[in-house]
């Protein structure tokens, strides 16, 4: 199939476009989560945003390299998210987002590359939906703790590191200051790659 006549094309169009969307979104909302004092929100968001600008460079990419520089201009018609509510609802929205793109959006992305006979670009958007499956699961975990106002609150005695100065202190509430550098509790990493595999164990 040649690749200017293919679906895959405006596939690989769309998804550029929506990985830029969301990345743009995550810089605009770790923005936010900086007015909220919740540095390590902001830093995680900022990690996200520059995963999705990877994914958009890989699809422009492939846009370039298979047209052979034939393809100018690519019409999508695709719906793209345009709210922007507060941090609290904006990252389970997001996480939501990001959920649809793991199970149903890039999946059905690379079906279609596959049947279309373009194996490699197929991959690309199973490893991306991959990707976007992590982003699902931390935007749903932080977004869940935020909205509920438990950030920094657990049932069992738990270790809290300052983002800041690296001071660690163990207890079930991480302080409101930290008790080295006065920073405020925003700024303590929440080591949520552990807590998701416990919170696995644990059910
Ligand atoms: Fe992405
Ligand atoms: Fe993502």
């Amino acid at each position: 199939m040649d690749f200017n006549e293919s679906i895959t094309k405006s596939n690989l169009a769309r998804g550029f476009a929506a990985e830029c969307q969301a990345g743009a979104r995550y810089q605009f909302m770790s923005k936010m989560a900086m007015q909220d004092q919740q540095k390590f929100i902001s830093d995680t968001l900022k990690t996200l945003a520059k995963n999705e600008m990877a994914h958009a460079k890989v699809f422009y990419d492939l846009i370039l390299q298979q047209s052979g520089g034939n393809v100018k201009n690519i019409s999508i018609e695709a719906g793209f998210p345009f709210e922007m509510p507060e941090l609290k609802n904006s990252l389970l929205a997001e996480s939501m987002i990001e959920e649809s793109e793991a199970n149903n959006i890039y999946p059905s992305f690379a079906r279609i590359a596959k049947d279309e006979g373009f194996s490699e670009i197929a991959k690309t958007f199973d490893f991306v939906a991959k990707v976007e499956a992590t982003h699902h699961q931390i935007l749903n975990y932080l977004g869940n703790l935020y909205k509920t106002g438990k950030m920094y609150k657990r049932a069992k005695p738990t270790e809290w590191k300052c983002s800041n100065c690296g001071h660690v202190s163990i207890s079930k509430e991480g302080w409101k200051e930290c008790p080295l550098c006065q920073m405020p509790q925003g700024f303590i990493i929440i080591d949520f790659e552990k807590e998701l595999r416990e919170q696995h164990i644990d059910n």
